[in-house]
């Protein structure tokens, strides 16, 4: 019960590596508020976890100011996981539309900066408070046709550093995972097409052998959310089966 008595938060929690961190944290004796674009998602995972479950469009300011205020009405928050996020389809860099631009880094990046402004204050008054975001090896070893994707998740672990040294003298820890291609519904998009062939190509740059799972970052979440990381602050944590090395 490493989490007991502790509130989080974690956006995207409905499906996929943020369901896997929901269902650890519930697990460790956390009471995780599961907050997704997808309320029938996050609703299944809150209903399974014994959770609550609430929208949230994680790119817009008005949304997450909401959530703040419904979570923070309830009672104080401790962890603050920012997971949700998208990508654009593989491609070449210029073929990219400025739609899908524009949307993966506002559910990517600007999303930081609005649960930063909105939670941040009530972390610094209580002199205490755990964030963790969840990047990707994409942000330090990038493939190609994914490049604003990858830039997105390089700029999540620089706000992360940068977050960490800003905010440790109010006793708030910042850290980021960097999760490998893992089995999610997101992976059908990086891969462009599922097909053996393709899986095979992205297994081959994995040392260890296989994609990584929601189990898996929900073990690493848990363990930098917790009073164990307690001198761990401003890492960006490959989840990666050595796919980095
Ligand atoms: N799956 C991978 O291979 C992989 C690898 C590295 C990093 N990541 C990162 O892990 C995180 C989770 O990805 P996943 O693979 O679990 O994807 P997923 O698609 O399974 O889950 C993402 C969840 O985020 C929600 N979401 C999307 N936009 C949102 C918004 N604007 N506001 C609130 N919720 C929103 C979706 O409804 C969904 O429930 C993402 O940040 C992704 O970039 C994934």
């Amino acid at each position: 019960m490493r989490l007991a008595g502790k509130t989080a938060i974690v956006t995207g929690g409905g499906s996929g590596f943020g369901a896997g961190i929901a269902r650890k944290f519930a697990a460790e004796g956390c009471h995780v508020i599961v907050a997704d674009l997808n309320i029938d998602g996050a609703q299944h995972i809150a209903d399974e976890i014994g959770g609550r479950a609430l929208t949230c469009d994680v790119s817009d300011g008005a949304s997450v100011n909401y959530m703040a205020k419904s979570v923070l009405g309830a009672g104080p928050l401790d962890i603050l996981v920012n997971n949700a996020g998208i990508t654009h389809l593989p491609s070449a860099m210029e073929d990219v539309s400025e739609e899908d631009f524009d949307r993966v880094f506002a559910v990517n990046m600007k999303s930081v900066y609005l649960t930063a402004r909105a939670f941040v204050p009530h972390f610094k008054e209580r002199k205490r408070g755990a964030i963790l975001n969840v990047a990707s090896t994409a942000g330090v070893s990038p493939r190609p046709r994914l490049n604003w994707y990858n830039a997105s998740k390089g700029w999540m672990i620089t706000a992360t550093k940068t977050m960490a040294v800003e905010l440790a003298p109010d006793g708030i820890r910042v850290n980021a995972i960097n999760p490998v291609a893992g089995e999610t519904p997101l992976l059908k998009s990086f891969m462009g097409e599922d097909t053996p062939e393709i899986r095979a190509k992205f297994l081959s740059t994995i040392p260890l052998g296989r994609f990584s799972t929601p189990e898996d970052m929900g073990n690493a979440a848990c363990f930098l959310c917790s009073d164990e990381a307690s001198m761990i602050t401003g890492v960006a944590m490959e989840v990666d089966g050595g796919r980095c090395i």
